[in-house]
């Protein structure tokens, strides 16, 4: 039997899935690293962690391993997407990673749009500048560190260092280098005039590669920490949405994902480069060559959920909360959420809006309000979904994941919002699978990656959309979207409350 390695670069995490020819998980194990915050707004880290933490993984993975460790043929990466990794000429870290949650680079987006304008920037990257991404971040670093930033010599995101001391080569991925804000999506390529525009040069950027791209392997000292083969090949990998989706199957035009974790992803497989979403959604390269997603962010969306119970059911298991939920009706007898507890982001890019229960009334138990959550994290989802279908892509199947994924209730109500027919899948591993199935297909086990999901992901329940509730939901939809600006100015003055 031969093997792969899926290693998923979170923002908490490093996860290692073992995964053989069959798709099947043999081993799989996690090791946490922190964040440094600085001050509010900073969220940082040491890379330093991310390679001691992959490290200590790996060897423990392969201590239990009881094959032949030649049969792994292959490694690739998911990673959190966006953070900002700066070396010098030795090819030394110069400072912290600044990660993708980071939001101290207000300033710096309004700069991008003073030097490009907000038009071309959209021509270019196919992406609004937002506080996230990496080309903000680098701005800050040569404004604010003007004499660390001399010594800068090359940028990397947070996998691509991860590889860099596996290999010993640097590289980044077009899906992960889409996050940049560098990048010219469509063309595939650096954007001169970015860099130009900037004073970057273009040796300031890694040399770009497929996610399934064979870019180098195990060097014999990462081996003989580890106890991988110096056989074993290195595969380039991708952003952490883009194996998510990889790993879900997300690989034909029309297919969809609904992720919700902290945060909600809606995400679309897409072939074109040309459509124009404006902006509103993010337009990315996937880790496919030549293939796109389009992709919606719901900042609170498991995070409404479990802010709820821990606000109101503390000592309860999750179970206990959700009873009694079915019985609930579509619409929550009038009750309505908004999930912008922590401000917004698609398709109201909003850090000062916050949420909102409107409705109540005395009729209401705490399963309609439980009810009304859901109700209000999936809306705000459907928001990104009704961008997709407005600009002409069909949206007829969705595959759940995540924590949206684990309620009958939540799943049918899926279905119900976004009219679509919601499937479930039968063994879910998110973005490991995906980079697990980046080294296989790079491993030459299948002609594609369409073929290595036929083989890898399986369905195991779908759920269709029901008539009578779809109509009742179009209608509350409605509502539900006038609230962001009906609620907009009143949370622009609660503000000054916020302790
Ligand atoms: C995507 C984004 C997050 C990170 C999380 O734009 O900011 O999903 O990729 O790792």
């Amino acid at each position: 039997m031969k093997y792969v390695i899926g290693v998923d670069l979170g923002t908490s995490a490093v996860k290692l899935l073992l995964v053989n020819q069959k798709g099947e998980v043999c081993k799989e194990l996690s090791k946490s690293y922190p964040l440094i915050i600085e001050k509010s707004g900073y969220s940082e880290q040491n890379p330093e962690e991310w390679v001691e933490k992959t490290t200590e993984g790996l060897k423990e993975l392969l201590d239990q391993f009881e094959g032949n460790v030649d049969d792994i043929e292959g490694i690739s990466f998911s990673g959190q997407m966006h953070g900002l990794v700066l070396l010098d000429e030795q090819k030394k870290v110069l400072r912290n990673a600044i990660l993708w949650n980071d939001t101290r680079t207000t300033l710096q987006c309004k700069e991008i749009y003073d030097a490009i304008g907000q038009e071309r920037l959209l021509e270019i990257t196919k992406n609004p500048a937002l506080e996230g991404f990496t080309l903000p971040k680098i701005l800050w670093v040569k404004e604010h560190e003007p004499q660390l930033f001399e010594q800068s010599h090359v940028f990397m995101l947070p996998k691509d260092y991860l590889r860099y001391r596996i290999t010993g080569a640097i590289h980044m991925d077009y899906s992960d280098a889409a996050g940049t804000l560098l990048l010219n999506v469509a063309k595939r390529e650096w954007s001169e005039e970015l860099l130009n525009a900037f004073g970057l040069s273009s040796t300031f950027c890694p040399p770009l590669v497929d996610s399934h791209e064979y870019v180098g392997n195990v060097t014999p000292e990462f081996s003989a920490q580890t106890g991988l083969s110096q056989n074993t090949k290195v595969f380039a990998g991708g952003a952490d949405n883009a194996c998510g989706a990889i790993g879900s199957g997300i690989l034909t035009e029309g297919k969809t994902l609904c992720s919700i974790g902290t945060s909600g992803v809606v995400l679309s497989y897409e072939e074109k480069s040309k459509l124009d979403f404006e902006g509103k959604v993010h337009y990315f390269n996937h880790g496919e060559e030549n293939a796109f997603y389009t992709m919606g962010v719901t900042l609170a969306a498991g995070y409404s959920l479990s802010w709820f119970k821990d606000t109101f059911a503390k000592d309860e298991p999750f179970e206990a909360l959700l009873e009694g939920i079915e019985d609930v009706p579509s619409g929550s007898n009038g009750l309505l959420f908004t999930p912008y507890i922590v401000g917004e982001r698609t398709p109201h890019a909003d850090s000062t809006i916050r949420g909102s229960f409107i409705g109540m009334d005395a009729s209401h138990e705490r399963k309609h309000f439980t009810h009304a959550v859901l109700e209000g994290i999936t809306f705000s989802l459907h928001e990104s979904i009704e961008i997709f279908r407005n600009s002409g892509k069909t949206i007829d199947t969705i595959i759940s994941i995540g924590g949206g994924a684990k309620n009958e209730t939540w799943l049918q109500m899926q279905a119900d919002i976004f009219n679509a027919r919601i499937e479930k899948l039968s063994s879910e591993q998110g973005p490991g699978m995906g980079a697990a199935m980046l080294a296989a297909y790079g491993s030459g086990w299948y002609p594609s990656l369409k073929a290595c999901a036929d083989e890898f992901i399986k369905i195991s329940k779908s759920y269709e959309p029901i008539r009578e509730n779809v109509e009742v939901y179009k209608e509350l939809f409605a509502v539900y979207q006038q609230t962001y600006t009906q609620t907009k100015e009143l949370n622009e003055s609660l503000k000054a409350f916020r302790k």
